[in-house]
């Protein structure tokens, strides 16, 4: 992103950028998200009964994944995206696995979510926030349409997972400048095991994912005091996360079966098949069982700067963490 560019311009180049390569676009679309949102709602402490039969709005929907997943659940869904594109494939999707009548994709900002207060059971956004000029404001919004009791879920960029991917990026900007598809060919030429990796480890054969790593305009990176911290301000009582934010739950988390297929996208990396693997022997040691609705505390300090040096060397996949929170019900 140029030096002195405003709110404005910042939106505008990340939809444009958007606009013209939908994300995420997987192919077999349904893979991705069934691998990994069931064993993602549990560590996130969001019981099934939360995510099934509700009313759910999707933030920054993209092509339509995550939001045609809650509708296969049985959720009413909102889905929204200010990418048209985007906005089309997402239908065109929902219609092909017949979940029309289930999911309904609007064309709005998260920044300025045009519904009334206190409307939706679950809110969810995944990798959106971070792209906009003001996280803050669409937390704020994403609280706001939440109902009392219901739960937010909020996902950004980590700051350390996503140091040496910077450096990357700066790079190629350096050499591509603004150019969107200059970058693309550059981080490709520059950095073709990086663009293998995430290839795989989005299971994706077309060119979304680069284009989202390599070609993004604009991306704000978070630690998770930072994170936590916004649930403080806004009232929200810590529910769970994922990737776990203790040693603790990450050995709960390599006892669920659905690990395992998560486990897959990783192949090639030694050290974190390695660390994976060693995750899993340490919990079947210490008798770690998959029993549900486990309760996750608010992880300490410690637990914190250790969880963050791990996805600072093994890295987090897609960078991307997530923290559930509880809007208190009025007068609590
Ligand atoms: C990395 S994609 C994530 C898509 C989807 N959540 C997923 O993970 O599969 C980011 C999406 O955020 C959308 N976006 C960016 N700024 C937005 C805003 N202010 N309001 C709504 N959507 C926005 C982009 O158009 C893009 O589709």
């Amino acid at each position: 992103m140029t030096r002195g560019s405003t709110p404005a311009d910042v939106q505008q180049q990340v939809v444009a950028m958007y606009e013209s390569h939908p994300f995420p676009s997987y192919e077999d679309k349904f893979r991705k998200t069934a691998e990994e949102m069931h064993l993602k709602m549990r560590l996130l402490g969001v019981a099934e009964g939360e995510y099934k039969n509700r009313r759910i709005l999707d933030c920054g929907c993209g092509t339509g994944e995550f939001s045609c997943w809650y509708a296969a659940q049985g959720n009413q869904v909102t889905a929204v995206d200010l990418s048209g594109p985007s906005l089309e494939h997402a239908r065109e999707y929902a219609q092909q696995y017949d979940l029309s009548d289930q999911v309904d994709f609007v064309r709005m900002s998260v920044l300025d979510l045009d519904f009334p207060d206190d409307t939706f059971d679950l809110v969810y956004s995944y990798g959106v926030l971070h792209h906009t000029a003001d996280p803050l404001r669409g937390l704020e919004n994403m609280v706001r349409v939440c109902k009392p009791g219901g739960i937010v879920v909020v996902s950004v960029y980590s700051r350390y997972s996503r140091l040496i991917h910077r450096q990357k990026q700066r790079l190629i900007n350096r050499i591509a400048g603004d150019d969107i598809e200059k970058r693309f060919k550059w981080g490709k030429r520059l950095f073709p095991l990086t663009a293998r990796k995430l290839k795989l480890r989005a299971h994706d054969a077309s060119d979304a994912i680069l284009y989202d790593q390599f070609s993004i305009p604009h991306e704000s990176l978070h630690t998770v005091n930072e994170v936590l911290g916004w649930l403080d301000d806004h009232e929200l009582e810590y529910l769970g996360a994922f990737g776990p934010l203790r040693v603790r739950d990450y050995l709960y988390a390599a006892s669920i079966p659905e690990y395992k297929r998560l486990e897959t996208t990783f192949q090639g990396y030694l050290l974190t098949r390695l660390a994976s693997g060693g995750l899993k022997g340490m919990s079947r040691l210490l008798g770690f069982r998959p029993q549900q609705d486990r309760k996750f505390p608010r992880p300490s300090r410690l637990s914190r700067f250790m969880v963050q040096s791990g996805w600072f060397l093994f890295g987090l996949r897609f960078s991307c963490f997530s923290i559930a929170g509880r809007k208190p019900i009025k007068g609590d």
